[in-house]
């Protein structure tokens, strides 16, 4: 006999799969739940550009609605959407994806990388994870009842290596994930960094999962893709959107490009899970990949202003830290403080009504870092700086 109490769900619970159950509420969001609880905070914990999406672009959504676009489109997006994004990954880096068969739009990347795992990632697979990294990962893979693997790249300036990866690799290992540029480093790979990995595991079995989502936030040297690289293409999953390069995080707009033979199992997977992505947001993002196919370049050249301004006064205040060369994050050490970095944030936040994201949310040995997003105006940054600084002092 089951009793229900104010939807408290007393005695069903057992019922929710084990997998689920287990899955913890992101350090981010705990954060981001912290931050609410008091007034005049700094907050420089979010993934929100802090820039407008483009006029031009708000006005084809606009334009959208007034033609009636309204309806299903294709399940892998519309055509013409496909297109611009195909054409627009030959334009800046040099991949050559087809549209009728190897280009998925999706409800942002966090929808391309659930359903790319869902596709290839069965019970027992193991997937190497560069970390400290993005916590969309491992939940889903967990899910998949397949086993994240956290391959520490701290020790080498957050840059994976072919190295590290060979001391990872076992027989089930079926997908490597690489992001670069990296939340929550800001670190990127380099062409000659790809190549070494390339080298590794051209010959084996097993994908990478390449998330790109920042690849048009590189501040110096210019984004490459591992996909580009002789015999990497069949096994690359590329991940990529309008959410970062067009500030459009609302407008969920994620592009999954994948070898026909693969996409065309991933497909099955995202139409049983939502369709198609808005149509609204299709047409903008038509707008986004033609017309505005460079207008990150202000916000990127913005976000390296900020960078600098982070980084220098990170130095200043005492703080060993890499310098990020994309993105909008940088991630500095807080070994020396003594303070673990949940224990650094709550206390940061508390005593100079700063927040930042305790590095533990990006894996288990990240507790001896602090991210911090300069995606917000640089006097905020500024003010933030200032009150970091004194409290590092004050420890
Ligand atoms: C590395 C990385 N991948 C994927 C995502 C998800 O992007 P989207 O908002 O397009 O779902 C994010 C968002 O912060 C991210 O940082």
């Amino acid at each position: 006999m089951i009793t229900y109490i104010d939807g408290t769900g007393e005695g069903m619970e057992h019922l929710i799969r084990p997998e689920v159950q287990a899955i913890e509420v992101s350090g981010i969001r705990k954060m981001a739940n912290k931050v609410s609880q008091y007034d005049g905070v700094l907050s420089l914990t979010i993934g929100q550009p802090d820039f407008p999406t483009p006029k031009h672009i708000l006005d084809a959504a606009k334009q959208a609605i007034d033609n009636g676009e309204t309806v299903y489109t294709p399940n892998a997006g519309t055509l013409k959407l496909r297109k611009a994004a195909s054409e627009f990954l030959q334009r800046k880096y040099g991949l050559s994806y087809d549209p009728a068969e190897e280009v998925i739009v999706t409800v942002g990347a966090s929808e391309a990388i659930d359903v790319a795992f869902r596709t290839i990632l069965e019970e027992g697979s193991e997937v190497l994870l560069p970390g400290p990294i993005y916590p969309g990962y491992e939940p889903i893979i967990r899910m998949c009842g397949a086993l994240p693997v956290h391959v520490d790249t701290s020790g080498n300036s957050f840059k994976l290596t072919a190295d590290l990866i060979k001391e990872h690799l076992t027989e089930r290992t079926r997908c490597i994930v690489l992001a670069s540029p990296s939340n929550p480093t800001g670190c990127t790979l380099s062409l000659e960094e790809l190549q070494e990995i390339a080298a590794l595991v051209e010959e084996r079995e097993l994908f990478i999962l390449s998330d790109e989502i920042y690849s048009e936030l590189v501040f110096d040297g210019t984004h490459s893709s591992i996909a580009s690289l002789p015999g990497m293409r069949d096994k690359t999953i590329v991940i990529n959107g309008l959410s970062k390069s067009h500030s459009m995080t609302g407008w969920r707009i994620g592009l999954l490009f994948a070898p026909a033979y693969l996409a065309k199992h991933i497909v099955k997977v995202h139409q049983y899970n939502v369709t198609c992505t808005s149509s609204i947001s299709q047409a903008a993002a038509v707008e986004a990949l033609t017309n505005g196919i460079d207008d990150a370049l202000p916000m990127r050249d913005e976000y390296a202003r900020r960078r600098d301004f982070a980084y220098n006064s990170l130095v200043e205040a005492g703080f060993d830290v890499v310098k990020p060369n994309g993105a909008f994050y940088i991630f500095p050490s807080i070994a020396k403080f003594g303070l673990d970095s949940t224990t650094f944030a709550h206390r940061l936040l508390e005593e100079k009504r700063v927040a930042v994201v305790p590095g533990a949310a990006f894996a288990p040995f990240g507790d001896e870092y602090i991210r911090i997003s300069y995606a917000c105006s640089m006097e905020m940054l500024q003010e933030a700086m200032e009150r970091i600084k004194s409290f590092v002092q004050g420890l």
